[in-house]
C-alpha cells in the first residue's frame, strides 16, 4: 500500500535481462529521498497549521510514517493528480494518544524519529513493526530518551513492541547533555524532537557527522539549532526547546541512495550511459559517487541548483581501492551497492569499521559478504573490516535471501546483471521500502 498508487509493481521478475545482451540507456527517474520525506511528515505533524510536501517517496516505509503521523493525530489531504501532500499539524504539545498500536512497517527512521516526538509530548503510544524491525536495537534511543523523563514499556531485549509513555504525561521534558557511542542520525532525531518541549537546550555530541536533515528542516520552521563539528570530526548539536514550530513547506529531491542502484548498474553493464535529474545535491550523500570515481567509474556530477545535482553515469572498469574508518561512517546506506560495484571490479577493496552495518535491516555485514561469496567471489572478513576480491566474472548461480531487507535484495538483483548464471534473490517485495519502481526503472532504460 502507498500514498498515490495502491500496488504501483505487480511482478518483481527480472529473469528476462540474463536471456540476451543489453546495455541501460538513456535517462531515469528516482523517487524522493526517504530520510527527508519521512522527517517532512513528522515535522509536519510537530506543526501548527499547514504543511504542503512535494517531491514525496511513494514506498512503504513512507507510507506507514504518514499512517503513524495521522494515528497522533495531523490531518492529511493527499492530492493524487499533483502528487503532494498538506499535513494539518498539531503542534508540540497535542499529540493524540491512539487507542492502537502504531505499525511501521520496516521503518527504523519513522519509528525511532516518531519515538523521539512522543517522549517529548503527554501521549502514550505502543509501537511495532516487522520481523526485521522487531530484530533492531532500540535501547540506543530508549536510555537517552528516559534521561529526558520519558517511561518505557518493553522485553528484555528493549525491542519493539515498545510503549512511550511521553515525558509530560507527569512531569516535564528534561534538556540533556548527551554524547551518543554512535554517530547516527536517528539517535540524533530521536533526541532533538524529544527536546524541542524541553526547557532549555539540548546538547548531542556524535563521533561523526550524520545526516542533518532534521537539523537543516527544523531551523527553516524557526527552531533555534545549531552544529559544530570539531577538528577529530566530533559533531555536536545544541538544540533549544520551543513552544511551536513555524510551519513551513517542503520540496523534496530524489534520494541518492536509490540512485546508487542505477549508478552502479550502469558502471558494470557494458555500454551503458544513463543520466539521473534532481537528485538531493548533499556532500555527504554524495561521497559514495566520489569513492566510484576515485575507483575509475566515469561519473559526472552536475550542480543544478542550491540542493540538486543530475549524474551522467557510464559504464566502467573499476579499480578497487581502500577505504578508512572515516571514509566508511558517512557510506552507511550505500554498502550493500557498493560492494557489488567492488565484486565486478579488479583486485582488493578493503573497507574498515563497518561494525554499524550489523544493525540495520539485516545484519548487511552478514548479507553482503556470505551473499557474495555464495556467488563465487572471495571475501575475506576480520572483526568489522571487510575485503572483497574483486572479479571480472562473476560465476553466480546462486539463492539469496533478503530478510526484509530492500538495499540487500536491490543489490544482488545488480550482481545477477553482471554474473555469468542467474542469482535469485527470495524476498524483492522490500524493495517497496524505499524504491517501489527499481525494477521498471531499468526496465526502461534497457536497450
Ligand atoms: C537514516 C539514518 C541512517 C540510515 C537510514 C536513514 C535517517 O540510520 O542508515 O537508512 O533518515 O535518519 P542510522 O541513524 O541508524 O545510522
Amino acid at each position: 500500500m502507498y500514498i498515490f498508487k495502491k500496488n504501483p509493481l505487480k511482478s518483481f521478475a527480472l529473469n528476462n535481462f540474463k536471456l540476451k545482451k543489453f546495455s541501460l540507456l538513456g535517462q531515469a527517474e528516482v523517487p524522493g529521498d526517504k530520510s527527508i520525506s519521512q522527517r517532512a511528515l513528522i515535522i509536519g505533524l510537530a506543526s501548527i497549521g499547514q504543511t504542503i510536501i512535494k517531491g514525496i517517496l511513494d514506498s512503504e516505509d513512507v507510507y506507514y510514517t504518514l499512517k503513524g503521523v495521522e494515528a497522533l493525530g495531523a490531518k492529511v489531504d493527499i492530492n493524487k493528480s499533483k502528487k503532494s501532500l498538506t499535513i494539518h499539524g498539531v503542534g508540540l504539545g497535542n499529540l493524540k494518544s491512539p487507542k492502537k498500536p502504531i505499525y511501521m512497517g520496516n521503518s527504523g527512521t519513522g519509528t525511532r524519529l516518531l519515538i523521539g516526538l512522543v517522549a517529548g509530548s503527554n501521549a502514550t503510544v505502543t509501537f511495532y513493526g516487522d520481523e526485521s524491525l522487531s530484530n533492531r536495537p532500540m535501547d540506543r534511543i530508549i536510555n537517552p530518551l528516559k534521561k529526558m523523563g520519558a517511561n518505557f514499556i518493553f522485553s528484555e531485549e528493549k525491542k519493539l513492541p515498545i510503549t512511550v509513555i511521553g515525558a509530560r504525561k507527569k512531569g516535564i521534558t528534561m534538556p540533556i547533555k548527551y554524547k551518543s557511542p554512535v554517530a547516527s542520525a536517528q539517535i540524533k532525531s530521536a533526541i532533538i524532537l524529544a527536546a524541542l518541549t524541553a526547557r532549555g537546550a539540548t546538547e548531542i555530541e556524535e563521533p561523526y557527522k550524520s545526516r542533518n536533515y532534521t537539523e537543516v528542516m527544523l531551523k527553516k520552521c524557526g527552531v533555534d539549532i545549531s552544529s559544530k563539528t570539531s577538528k577529530k570530526y566530533v559533531n555536536t548539536v545544541t538544540v533549544s526547546g520551543t513552544s511551536y514550530l513555524k510551519n513551513c513547506s517542503f520540496n523534496i529531491p530524489s534520494d541518492p541512495s536509490s540512485a546508487l542502484f542505477i549508478v552502479v548498474a550502469c558502471l558494470i553493464i557494458k555500454g551503458s550511459k544513463v543520466k539521473i535529474k534532481n537528485i538531493l545535491y548533499d556532500s555527504m550523500r554524495l561521497k559514495v559517487f566520489k569513492i566510484l570515481i576515485k575507483m575509475g567509474g566515469k561519473i559526472k556530477i552536475n550542480k543544478t541548483s542550491i540542493d540538486t545535482c543530475e549524474i551522467i553515469a557510464k559504464y566502467s572498469i573499476l579499480k578497487n581501492i581502500n577505504l578508512h574508518k572515516s571514509e566508511t561512517t558517512p557510506l552507511i546506506d550505500e554498502f550493500p551497492a557498493l560492494s557489488i560495484a567492488a565484486a565486478c571490479g579488479k583486485g582488493r577493496m578493503i573497507m574498515k569499521g563497518l561494525g554499524e552495518l550489523r544493525y540495520k535491516e539485516s545484519d548487511r555485514f552478514k548479507s553482503i559478504s556470505e551473499g557474495l561469496r555464495y556467488a563465487g567471489v572471495q571475501v575475506n572478513t576480520f572483526k568489522d573490516d571487510m575485503e572483497i576480491i574483486g572479479t571480472r566474472k562473476v560465476l553466480g548461480g546462486n539463492t539469496i535471501v533478503a530478510k526484509n531487507d530492500h538495499r540487500i535484495a536491490m543489490s544482488f538483483n545488480l550482481l545477477n546483471l553482471f554474473s555469468e548464471k542467474p542469482i535469485k534473490v527470495i524476498g524483492n517485495e522490500s524493495i517497496m521500502s524505499s524504491f517501489p519502481n527499481f525494477f521498471s526503472t531499468l526496465k526502461l532504460l534497457k536497450k
